[in-house]
């Protein structure tokens, strides 16, 4: 028997009212199709009225912004469509909100194109375009190395001379145009490059301290350290005699990042003291140690000529005797009129000298910052060829070999430029305190 196998009866197999006929999953979709954007519609609504727009979150906030997570208009000040219709306008607003709460100063006034502002009150533009917002960023100020190179691998620098004085490197040294990464391009460490003397002007022997070259002098300092053991910085050797470690001098400063300076009274006069008759002299300018010396030997009774003689007297050795004269630390310079006049003591530059500011620490490479805490894992020699030194004019700070070992991708430790400069200019901050409430910020 032939089966019926023409299309016609093949098409008769199917119902084609199907689509009239009710179905539970039909039924389903369309019901959600409706339900769905109204549910949402109205979710939104809720929000809105609410004052809530997380809706239109792209992402976390960063750590220190976390509490404007509920204030999106402390930075969204506009429309939200106006990212599309005026992206430019959005932008400014952006900017504009930062510019509310925080100062943001110009990295240098010669940056073209990134200065803005008034006269006095220059700050750099484009915020977002380094401080990248929504990727919930542990630290906003994490800025990627292309915002850097963008200028700095082809520079356009004043030339020398726009330097402070007070640069380490010399106030003459033009800052190197070409640096594409830490790894690529960027120049060694400009004191070390140009070979700079450390200009302190104080006698000073790093080796004959640590590792002293006589017999005569390793007992003299053994004996010295034993009256001073149990002093932090004072450690025993392997074969257990005691020895000065780097941070009997240089411990480190509050906060950790910089060491404290060295001074006579705490790191040196235990074992070089200025005395007069086993008493302690200060150590002060010469004009006051002459007025210390005048006070003290009157009280023996003399006066007049007889007590200008007695000073003399104390004065020459305490000024020129080996061992502990003034002048086996200090250029002195005796003049023709000593002892009429007293003598002068030339500045060392461990002083920082300016009224509040005695206790600063001395600055190398003020072009960037470095952290000894962060590094302590490490022996002061890995970084400063301090043990070998027998003169003050050695520089011992590390070249950038140093660095590389490990802020390389060969040594895995960040090369970004953020670790090691900053980028805001902070003198020309404001001084003043903030000015926002609590309530400007948490809503
Ligand atoms: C600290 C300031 C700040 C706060 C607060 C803030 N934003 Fe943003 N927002 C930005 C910046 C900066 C951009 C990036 C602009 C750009 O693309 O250059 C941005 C971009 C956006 C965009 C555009 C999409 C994108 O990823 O570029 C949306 C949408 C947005 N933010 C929503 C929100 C919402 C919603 C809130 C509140 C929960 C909020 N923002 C809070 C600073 C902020
Ligand atoms: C070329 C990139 C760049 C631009 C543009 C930029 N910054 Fe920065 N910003 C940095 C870097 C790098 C740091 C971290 C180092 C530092 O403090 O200078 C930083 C730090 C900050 C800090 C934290 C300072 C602190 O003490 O913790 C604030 C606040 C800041 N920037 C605000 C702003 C504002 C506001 C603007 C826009 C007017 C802005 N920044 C523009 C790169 C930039
Ligand atoms: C409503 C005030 C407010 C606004 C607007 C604001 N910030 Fe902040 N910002 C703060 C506060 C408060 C902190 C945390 C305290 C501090 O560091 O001063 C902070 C911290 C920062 C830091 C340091 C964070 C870090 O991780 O190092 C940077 C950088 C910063 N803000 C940049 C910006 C930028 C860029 C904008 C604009 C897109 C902006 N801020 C908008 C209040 C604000
Ligand atoms: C808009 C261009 C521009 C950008 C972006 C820029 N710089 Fe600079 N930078 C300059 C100029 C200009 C100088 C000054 C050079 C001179 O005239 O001596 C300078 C100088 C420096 C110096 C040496 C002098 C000093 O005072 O410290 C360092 C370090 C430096 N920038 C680091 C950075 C870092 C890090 C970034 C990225 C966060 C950055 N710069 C982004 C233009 C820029
Ligand atoms: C007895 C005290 C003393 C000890 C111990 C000592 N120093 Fe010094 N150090 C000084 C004095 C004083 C100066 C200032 C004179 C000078 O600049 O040379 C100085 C300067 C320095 C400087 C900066 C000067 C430059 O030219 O770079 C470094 C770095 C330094 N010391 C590292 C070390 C290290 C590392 C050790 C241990 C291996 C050490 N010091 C041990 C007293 C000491
Ligand atoms: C633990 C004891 C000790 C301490 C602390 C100490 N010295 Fe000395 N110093 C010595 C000894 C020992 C000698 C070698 C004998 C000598 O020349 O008096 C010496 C030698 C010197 C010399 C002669 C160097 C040479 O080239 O022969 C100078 C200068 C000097 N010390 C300066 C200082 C200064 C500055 C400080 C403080 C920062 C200091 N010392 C801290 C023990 C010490
Ligand atoms: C063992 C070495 C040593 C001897 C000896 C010594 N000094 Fe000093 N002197 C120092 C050091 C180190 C400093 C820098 C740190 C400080 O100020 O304490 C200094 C600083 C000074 C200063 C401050 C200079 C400035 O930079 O402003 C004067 C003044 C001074 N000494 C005078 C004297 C006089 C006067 C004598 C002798 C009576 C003397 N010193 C003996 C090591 C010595
Ligand atoms: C990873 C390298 C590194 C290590 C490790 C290191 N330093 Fe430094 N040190 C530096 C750098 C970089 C500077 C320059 C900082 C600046 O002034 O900008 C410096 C500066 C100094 C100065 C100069 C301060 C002054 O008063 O003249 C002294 C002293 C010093 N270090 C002592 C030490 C001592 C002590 C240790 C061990 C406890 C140590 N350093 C470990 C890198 C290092
Ligand atoms: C591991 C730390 C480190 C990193 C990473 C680093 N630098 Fe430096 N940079 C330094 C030190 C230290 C100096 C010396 C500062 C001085 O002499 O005062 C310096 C000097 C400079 C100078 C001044 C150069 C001169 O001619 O005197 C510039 C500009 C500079 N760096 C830019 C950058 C840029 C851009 C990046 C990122 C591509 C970067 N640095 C990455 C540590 C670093
Ligand atoms: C033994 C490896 C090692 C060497 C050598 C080394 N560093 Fe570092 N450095 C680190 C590590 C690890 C960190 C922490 C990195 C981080 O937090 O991402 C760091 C962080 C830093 C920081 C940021 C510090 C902070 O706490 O914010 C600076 C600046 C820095 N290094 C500069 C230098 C300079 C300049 C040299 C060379 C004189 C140097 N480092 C040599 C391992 C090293």
């Amino acid at each position: 028997m032939a089966l019926l196998r023409d299309t016609k009866a093949r098409a008769r197999r199917i119902d084609l009212s199907y689509f009239a006929r009710p179905h539970p999953f039909r039924r389903w979709r369309s019901l959600l199709s409706i339900a769905l954007p109204v549910v949402a519609a109205a979710w939104v609504a809720a929000m809105a009225a609410r004052g809530d727009e997380h809706a239109y979150n792209s992402g976390g906030m960063s750590a220190r912004h976390a509490m404007l997570e509920s204030n999106c208009a402390a930075c969204h000040t506009t429309a939200w469509g106006q990212r599309y219709t005026d992206p430019a306008a959005w932008q400014e607003s952006l900017d504009r909100a930062c510019l509310r709460c925080h100062d943001g100063p110009v990295h240098h006034l010669n940056a073209a194109g990134l200065v803005r502002g008034t006269k006095g009150r220059e700050t750099a533009s484009r915020c977002s375009s380094c401080h990248i917002e929504h990727e919930s960023r542990a630290k906003l100020a994490d800025v990627r190395d292309m915002n850097c190179i963008a200028c700095h691998a082809d520079l356009k620098t004043a030339g020398p001379g726009s330097h402070p004085a007070t640069c380490p490197a010399g106030a003459d040294h033009a800052i190197h145009a070409r640096i594409e990464g830490f790894e690529r391009g960027h120049p060694e460490f400009a004191a070390v490059a140009r070979k700079k003397a450390d200009p302190t002007v104080v006698s000073f022997n790093h080796a004959v301290h640590l590792q002293p070259d006589t017999a005569q002098k390793r007992e003299l300092i053994r004996t010295q350290l034993k009256a001073l053991s149990g002093r932090a910085g004072i450690e025993a050797a392997a074969d257990g005699t005691l020895q000065l470690s780097c941070s009997y001098c240089h411990p480190s400063a509050p906060g950790g990042a910089y060491r404290a300076p060295v001074l006579y009274e705490t790191h040196c006069r235990d074992c070089h003291p200025l005395k007069l008759k086993d008493a302690p002299v200060p150590h002060v300018a010469p004009d006051a140690v002459r007025d210390f010396l005048r006070s003290r030997l009157a009280k023996g009774g003399a006066g007049g000529d007889a007590l200008a003689g007695q000073v003399t007297e104390a004065e020459v050795p305490l000024y020129t005797s080996d061992p502990d004269g003034c002048m086996k630390c200090h250029k002195t310079d005796l003049g023709d009129k000593f002892p009429d006049v007293p003598p002068v003591v030339a500045r060392t530059g461990l002083r920082p000298g300016l009224p509040g500011r005695e206790g600063t620490p001395r600055r190398w490479f003020v072009h960037a910052v470095f952290n000894h805490e962060t590094h302590r894992e490490l022996r002061c020699t890995e970084c400063h060829a301090a043990r070998e030194s027998k003169l003050t004019a050695d520089l011992l700070m590390p070249s950038r070999a140093a660095c590389l070992k490990c802020h390389s991708a060969a040594g895995g430790v960040s090369t970004a430029c953020a670790t090691c400069h900053t980028f805001h200019d902070k003198a020309r901050e404001r001084t003043s305190e903030g000015t926002l409430r609590i309530g400007d910020v948490v809503k």
